[in-house]
C-alpha cells in the first residue's frame, strides 16, 4: 500500500511555505520570515527570472493615476514604505538595489491636457504634484523637444533595479531565518480533509501549515487544481536599454505613451509595448521602433543614444483588474498573491507585509484591502 504523504518523510518542513520567487513571492518570504515564523520560498529557476526579471522598477504610485481608490492608498503605502525597506534589505542581504528618489516628470504638449491632469491630480489629493513650465523644464531637463509646454512633477516618485531588490528580498528572508529553493517546481498542493498539509515538487515532497501561490502567470495552474477560478492572462512588454551621450538624465520621464527611467552604468531604459494575450518574450522590431519614436519625440537626442539591450515580459493581469490577496475560498490554509499586473515592484512591499498580517489571522477589511479578496469576487460574479 502507497504511504500519504504526510507519512512519506518531507525534505523540508515550514510553518508557511510560498510558491514563487518573483519579486511577490521573496517579499512575502522576507515579511514571514520577519515575523519570525518558519518560512520556505520554492522559486522553480532563481529569484526573479519571471516577469520582475523584466520590469522597468518604477514605483508609480502617483503617476499611475489609479481610479480605484483602495488600490491608490495600497500603492502609495506601499511607495512609501520603499526608504526604511531599502536601508533593511541592503543591510541585510548586502545586495544594492539601486533605489532613486530624483522623481519622475510627466510632460504635455496641449495646455489644455497639461490643465485636465493638473486639475484631476488635484482632486485625487495626489501626494506632491509639481507643476513645472516649459522654462522650469528646460532648466531641469535640457534637450526636451519644442513642443513640451509644461510637466507635472512628483517628487515622491522613487525607483529601484527590480532584480536586485527580488534578490534583496529573498537574500534578506535567508538572513532571518527562511530557506530559498531555488531550481524546485511546485506541481501539486497536497489537500488533506480540506486543509493543506503539503507541496508535492520535482525535488520531492515539503510539509507545511500554511501555502502562499505567488506564482505569477503560473499561479493559474495551481489555484485551478483547487478549483478557484481566477482567469489570470499575460500582457506582453518590452523594454530597450540604451545608453545617452553626454548629460544622462535624472528625472523618470513618466508620458502618456513612453517612460524614459535612468539606471545604472549610464543605461537608460526605455519601455513598454502593452500587448494583451501574447505568450511569447521575443522582441520584435516594430515593438523597438515604436518605443524608440515615442521617445525620441519626447527627447529628441535618444536618436543619438547607443543601443545596449532589448528584453520582454509578461505582466500577470486578472480579468478582475486588481491583485488578490488573500485566503484562497475552498481549501483551509491556501492564500495567493496574484495578478499584480504594471505594478507588481511597487506593490511589493505592502503585498509581503499585507499577506504576513493575513497568515496571523488578520482578515482583508481590518487591513483595508477587501476588494483584494475572494468575497468581493464572488459577489461581483452574481
Ligand atoms: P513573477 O515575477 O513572474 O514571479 C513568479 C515566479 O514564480 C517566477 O520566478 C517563476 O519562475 C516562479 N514559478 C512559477 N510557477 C512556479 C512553480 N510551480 N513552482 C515554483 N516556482 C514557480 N511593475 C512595477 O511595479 N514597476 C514597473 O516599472 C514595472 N515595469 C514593468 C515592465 C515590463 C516590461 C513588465 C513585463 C512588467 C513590469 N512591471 C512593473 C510589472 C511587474 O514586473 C509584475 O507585476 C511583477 O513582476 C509580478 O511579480 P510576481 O512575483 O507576481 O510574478
Ligand atoms: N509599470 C510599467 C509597465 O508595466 O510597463
Amino acid at each position: 500500500m502507497s504511504k500519504t504523504h504526510t507519512e512519506k518523510k518531507a525534505i523540508g518542513h515550514a510553518e508557511c511555505l510560498v510558491i514563487g520567487g518573483g519579486v511577490i513571492g521573496s517579499a512575502i518570504a522576507y515579511h514571514v520570515a520577519k515575523e519570525g515564523r518558519s518560512t520556505i520560498m520554492l522559486e522553480r529557476c532563481i529569484p526573479g527570472e519571471g516577469a520582475s526579471g523584466a520590469a522597468a522598477g518604477m514605483l508609480a504610485a502617483e503617476s499611475e493615476e489609479f481610479s480605484d481608490l483602495e488600490l491608490a492608498r495600497f500603492a502609495r503605502a506601499s511607495r512609501d514604505a520603499f526608504p526604511d525597506l531599502v536601508c533593511d534589505l541592503e543591510r541585510l542581504s548586502g545586495i544594492s538595489v539601486d533605489f532613486r528618489t530624483e522623481g519622475f516628470v510627466t510632460p504635455f504638449r496641449s495646455e489644455a491636457e497639461g490643465q485636465r491632469r493638473w486639475n484631476a491630480a488635484n482632486i485625487r489629493e495626489d501626494d506632491s504634484p509639481i507643476w513645472w513650465d516649459a522654462r522650469e523644464l528646460a532648466r531641469r531637463i535640457p534637450g526636451l523637444a519644442d513642443q513640451v509646454i509644461g510637466a507635472i512633477y512628483r517628487s515622491k516618485e522613487t525607483q529601484v533595479a527590480p532584480v536586485q531588490l527580488c534578490r534583496a528580498y529573498a537574500g534578506s528572508a535567508a538572513v532571518l531565518g527562511a530557506t530559498i529553493w531555488s531550481g524546485t517546481h511546485a506541481e501539486e498542493l497536497i489537500i488533506q480533509d480540506g486543509r493543506v498539509c503539503g507541496v508535492r515538487t520535482d525535488s520531492g515532497f515539503f510539509s507545511c501549515d500554511q501555502v502562499v501561490i505567488a506564482a505569477g502567470l503560473d499561479s493559474l495552474k495551481l489555484l485551478e487544481q483547487i478549483g478557484f477560478d481566477y482567469p489570470l492572462y499575460p500582457v506582453k512588454g518590452e523594454v530597450v536599454a540604451v545608453s545617452l551621450k553626454d548629460h544622462p538624465l535624472d528625472y523618470t520621464i513618466y508620458a502618456d505613451d513612453v517612460y524614459l527611467v535612468p539606471k545604472q552604468n549610464n543605461e537608460l531604459w526605455i519601455g513598454a509595448t502593452s500587448l494583451p494575450h501574447q505568450y511569447d518574450k521575443e522582441v520584435t522590431v516594430g515593438g523597438l521602433k515604436g518605443l524608440l519614436a515615442r521617445a525620441s519625440a519626447w527627447l529628441p537626442r535618444v536618436q543619438e543614444a547607443s543601443f545596449i539591450r532589448a528584453w520582454a515580459g509578461l505582466r500577470p493581469q486578472a480579468a478582475a483588474e486588481r491583485p488578490f490577496i488573500g485566503p484562497v475560498p475552498g481549501v483551509e490554509g491556501v492564500y495567493a498573491a496574484v495578478g499584480h499586473y504594471r505594478n507588481g515592484v511597487l506593490l511589493s512591499d505592502a503585498t509581503g507585509r499585507a499577506m504576513a498580517t493575513m497568515l496571523k489571522g488578520a482578515d482583508a477589511a481590518g487591513l483595508g484591502i477587501s476588494k483584494f479578496s475572494s468575497e468581493l469576487l464572488k459577489e461581483e460574479s452574481l
